[in-house]
């Protein structure tokens, strides 16, 4: 007997791989229901060869569905995710509402696996950011080997990463640009065509802003508090696909060739790393692949046991919907989730 799983958020961005991923990894669903607002009624979305008809949300009874993967904003998270766990149905939340949450795991597959069973307490597993998911999974190998004392990043974000309608904007303005038509910016604070802007999500007190913030709190709840962390969060051109430029301190002495190596080992990590044109990733060639990709791995010598690394993923795939299947695997074949038809 299968799974019963429902998307939250499937006529968005990362509610559309889900559902590819899904279908890819053969998830063991018996049926997979599609849920929006109630602007997408009955529209269709694919699942494999399949066609599902979108269903509203607000009138949606989730007793007898089992994993529910939620991925429609905050706001709907907040309004939501604690009544269908009540409903005993286990949400893995693709929002920022519960992950930093005591009670709620934050979870990333290769790296904090275990920390799974915390789940039952809410019934609610938090995914995290994007920039954190990719990072996590290149930092934990490293860190393994020589422990990581502090990091700095520069990321490099698409803007499939701000949903549809900031894909829509960056491609409308493009246009704009070539037919000479006056821009217009709605979802990005200033113009993203031909730009870079060094400001994603609110403003905090300190000046980081709330994408930064989640970067360092989050790399500490998942892979561990005593490292420290800080970050700059740029939005760029790039549909889909974010980069990040990582310096690291470790405690203890690790060469080039030693984190090439170990990378190369590690869990979701790929390692593409030649010295010559072209010999490095880029998010254009990440589109659509489940790896984290590392380039670039360079000795600091500003520093002791300093290293530089280049990271690459698929924002919507590792960065979301992937981790979030990933999640959802851990809890099937873990055996800590039982079919509810079956029982
Ligand atoms: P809808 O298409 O009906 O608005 P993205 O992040 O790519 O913009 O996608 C957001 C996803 O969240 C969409 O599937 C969107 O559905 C869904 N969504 C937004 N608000 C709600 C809501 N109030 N209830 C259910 N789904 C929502």
């Amino acid at each position: 007997m299968g799974f019963k799983v429902a998307i939250v958020g499937a006529t968005g961005n990362v509610g559309r791989e889900m559902l590819n991923i899904l279908a890819e990894r053969d998830f063991p669903a018996d049926e997979v229901v599609a849920l929006a607002s109630s602007r997408s009624l009955n529209t269709e979305v694919s699942f494999g060869d399949r066609i599902l008809k979108v269903k509203n949300l607000d009138n949606y009874d989730f007793s007898g569905t089992d994993i529910c993967l939620m991925s429609a904003g905050g706001a709907v998270s907040l309004k939501y995710s604690p009544k269908i766990a009540q409903q005993g149905c286990v949400v893995i939340d693709n929002s920022s509402a519960y992950r930093y949450e005591s009670d709620v795991p934050l979870i990333v597959p290769e790296v904090n696996p275990d920390a799974i069973s915390g789940f039952t307490k809410r019934n609610i597993i938090a995914n995290p950011n994007c920039s954190t998911a990719q990072l996590v999974v290149a930092l934990k190998p490293l860190h393994d080997y020589a422990k990581i004392k502090r990091v700095v990043i520069s990321t490099y974000q698409s803007v499939s990463g701000a949903g549809k309608d900031g894909m829509d904007e960056l491609f409308n303005q493009t246009r704009a640009v070539f037919v000479a038509d006056p821009i217009e910016s709605k979802k990005f604070t200033k113009r993203i065509a031909f730009n870079v802007i060094p400001h994603i999500d609110t403003f905090m007190e300190d000046g980081y802003t709330k994408e930064e913030w989640k970067v360092l709190a989050e790399t500490k709840k998942i892979l561990d508090p005593s490292i420290r962390v800080t970050c700059t969060a740029v939005r760029v051109p790039v549909f889909i696909g974010h980069s990040e430029s990582v310096n690291i301190e470790f405690e203890r002495e690790i060469t080039a060739d030693e984190a090439r190596d170990i990378l190369r080992e590690a869990p979701g990590c790929l390692v593409i790393d030649k010295h010559e044109n072209g010999g490095y990733m880029t998010p254009y060639e990440c589109a659509g692949e489940d790896a984290t990709y590392i380039s670039r791995i360079r000795e600091d010598a500003t520093v002791e046991n300093g290293l530089n690394i280049w990271v690459v993923s698929d924002n919507l795939r590792k960065g979301a919907a992937l981790n979030a299947i990933q999640i959802a695997e851990l809890l099937v074949n873990r055996g800590l989730i039982k079919a509810a038809k079956a029982a």
